[in-house]
């Protein structure tokens, strides 16, 4: 027999989810009454009893407790099934194409994504909609406000469910069914893109690599790259998904994917390279050579996403995140079709994407992806460049000089500031916040300012407005920078800046980016005063 219990417990302060969910470190998470009060606060908004949802994660340390102690508490709260991966493993594009496929009442995701993972690392958890997207501002809010009022909890006294195995099993009053995590995924994949080229292409010898560091793509990689497109055994690296990632940082970056730039650029380098992260969502993808910065990627899957059988019929729109360069734009305006500019956080897509303004969205942290699902995809992005490569027969410096040539390129780069001392970093945005409407008509570095505000949003469907959502300067030459705080972070705060300069033409193909860029990056300390509000002169991570 099993019982339900309603437990008494008080609020904890500051569980407030952010862009992606509600992020803190794992002993925080595992604390007392800590995972139950968030979990119980998502099931008072969202409403448990006689519903269906998903539930994975990205594999990390206490994923497989934290899955446990989810499905007692969906019991309890009268769920009537839960589709479950196995092992407790999903990738949040799985995830969200699960959400879909099985047309459930949402979901629920462990993972910090691309924060590292271990008793003394990251945890998260987040919920997605029935669309599969993940919960919009409204409902997290909702949410939060929950947690600061909770009193109570209910969960089943039962044993845990066996999840290491496919099947239907039953808890208390609901079922679980427990599914292969990648067979729907790669099943979604073999409509969208032409695999019998993409195999002929790896039987004529292409070579590729693909390090999933470790964490939940491991599996999902070596099904459809090595498995079913007949890439070389051993294409896939640090492919096997571990509680702390192997003590990678899981964040497919040219600092962090170390490992993978250094074998791209060495000699013998495979034809194409690509890193995806914590829970699958992100992609970094590198020719032999060259590195694709997401922007300009953004900006190649969208000129060429007709080339792949699932988009032969054109795209509806493509949508970057406000930060993201503007080399998609010129794209958008050459094929004719809408372009829009969001909040940084995949959300912001989701409604464009439901309404069929927009098929392809992207980022300039890594995540590009389409309608297909409601998550940002990371080995979608991998094989659409691969089909991309099958039938355009060039290597990727080939595609991206002809792309440069075409559009002209937009130089961009990422400088991040990590774990500031959050009121240092509180200060400099609002002395920079204050000091915008003096901008405009000042020179700097030799570049005259023409506009600077602070970015706000009104949704093109909902008409929703989001505000503060990043401090934008424009210079008359076309450069921009942009400043805002991370969302995602767990260690103080992280500053954002991001640094773009537009090249018509081929005149500039040629140049290192951080080179082009150098007077945007001087004008962009200059005007916040990084270095006098935070100590820092030089960032921490470059992407
Ligand atoms: C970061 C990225 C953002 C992305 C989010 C979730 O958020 O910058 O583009 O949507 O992670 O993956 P941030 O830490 O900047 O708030
Ligand atoms: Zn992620």
């Amino acid at each position: 027999m099993t019982q339900i219990t309603t437990v008494q417990t008080q609020p904890i302060a500051g569980q407030k989810p952010g862009t992606s969910g509600l992020r803190k470190k794992t002993p925080v998470f595992m604390g007392r009454h800590y995972l139950e009060n968030f979990v119980q606060s998502i099931f008072d908004v969202v409403g448990a009893k006689g519903k269906t949802f998903v539930l994975g994660g990205d594999g990390r340390y206490f994923n497989d407790r934290a899955a446990q102690v989810i499905l007692r508490m969906l019991a309890a709260n009268g769920a009537a099934r839960v589709i479950v991966g196995q092992g407790a493993i999903l990738s949040t594009p799985a995830a969200s194409h699960l959400i879909r496929l099985n047309k459930t009442d949402g979901g629920i995701i462990m993972s910090a994504s691309h924060n590292p993972g271990g008793p003394n690392e990251d945890f998260g958890v987040k919920f997605n909609m029935p669309n599969g997207g993940p919960a919009p501002e409204g409902v997290t809010e909702a949410m939060y406000k929950r947690t600061t009022e909770i009193t109570e909890y209910r969960m089943l006294e039962a044993q845990d469910v066996d999840l290491s195995h496919i099947g239907r099993h039953q808890l208390g009053a609901m079922v679980v069914d427990v599914v292969d995590p990648v067979t729907d995924y790669a099943a979604l994949m073999e409509t969208l893109f032409d695999f019998p080229a993409i195999r002929a292409m790896f039987a004529g010898g292409f070579r590729m690599r693909m390090d999933s560091m470790c964490a939940v793509t491991g599996p999902y990689a070596t099904e459809i790259l090595e498995n079913r497109l007949g890439a070389a055994k051993g294409t896939v690296v640090n492919g096997t998904p571990l509680p702390d990632f192997g003590g990678m940082h899981p964040d497919p970056n040219p600092t962090w994917a170390k490992a993978l730039m250094d074998e791209m650029f060495g000699a013998n380098a495979p034809d194409f390279g690509a890193a995806s992260d914590g829970d699958g969502d992100r992609n970094m993808v590198v020719g032999r050579g060259i590195y694709v910065s997401p922007s300009d990627s953004l900006a190649v899957l969208a000129a060429n996403a007709h080339l792949a059988p699932g988009y032969k019929a054109g795209l509806k729109g493509v949508a970057r995140s406000m930060p993201t360069s503007a080399a998609a734009d010129r794209v958008a305006d050459a094929l004719g079709i809408g372009k829009y500019e969001t909040p940084t956080g995949w959300k912001f897509f989701g409604n464009l994407l439901d309404a069929g303004r927009a098929t392809i969205c992207g980022e300039e942290s890594f995540g590009t992806g389409s309608d297909h699902v409601r998550e940002k995809d990371g080995l979608w992005a991998v094989l659409l460049w691969l089909n991309i490569l099958a039938v355009r027969k060039q290597s990727v410096a080939e595609i991206l000089a002809e792309h440069w040539a075409k559009y002209g390129r937009n130089y961009y780069s990422r400088h991040d500031f990590e774990a500031i001392e959050t009121a240092k970093a509180d200060a400099m945005m609002a002395a920079l916040r204050g000091a915008l409407a003096g901008l405009p008509g000042k020179t700097v570095q030799g570049m005259t300012v023409s506009m600077a505000d602070d970015f706000a949003y009104t949704d093109p469907v909902d008409a929703s407005v989001s505000t503060k959502q990043g401090v934008r300067v424009l210079f008359q030459d076309g450069s921009r920078i942009v400043y805002r705080l991370s969302g995602t972070g767990t260690e103080g705060a992280t500053l954002r800046v991001y640094l773009e300069r537009y090249a018509a033409g081929p005149a500039g193909l040629d140049l290192d980016a951080q080179a082009a860029l150098a007077p945007v990056i001087r004008a962009a300390h200059e005007i916040a005063g990084i270095a006098a509000h935070t100590g820092r002169t030089a960032p921490d991570v470059v992407t």
